[in-house]
């Protein structure tokens, strides 16, 4: 009966802790403002169009699993950004971000250009 009562009591504290821990929905505008701010823009450019500093990441960013491992770890070429500095979070809405950029539309689609020709 007493075991009963501490399960009941442990999960009426970790059940609403667990719920809040999944609920964490990625940000693309503070994924932006965290872009900026740990200079990702400074190689990749603020869009994340790639410079001559680094690659392009943006528009269609590697998956959120490749995209984090690489941050970490990274090929040497790039400076490592650990879970310390840049926290899981962070990394998600910067992901976020990178996926809200649209890809570049078709030039054909584009009236003015037509008329230029
Ligand atoms: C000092 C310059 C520099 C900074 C700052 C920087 N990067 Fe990079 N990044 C690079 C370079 C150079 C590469 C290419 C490395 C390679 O291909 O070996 C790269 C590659 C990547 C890749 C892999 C892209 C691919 O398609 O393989 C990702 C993802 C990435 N960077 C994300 C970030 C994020 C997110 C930040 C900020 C938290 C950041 N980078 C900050 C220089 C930088």
């Amino acid at each position: 009966m007493r075991s009963i009562r501490l399960l009941a009591g442990a999960a009426a504290i970790l059940v609403p802790i667990l719920i809040a821990g999944s609920a964490f929905a990625a940000d693309a505008a503070a994924g932006e403002e965290a872009f900026v701010r740990f200079g990702c823009y400074t190689c990749h450019g603020y869009e994340g169009q790639g410079a001559g500093t680094g690659p392009k990441l943006a528009p269609e960013p590697l998956a959120f699993d490749a995209f984090s491992t690489f941050v970490r770890q990274t090929s040497g070429d790039m400076p490592p950004f650990t879970p310390a500095t840049l926290s899981d979070e962070e990394l998600q809405n910067i992901h976020a971000y990178l996926e809200s950029i649209p890809a570049t539309p078709d030039p054909a689609s584009i009236p003015l250009l037509q008329q230029l020709q």
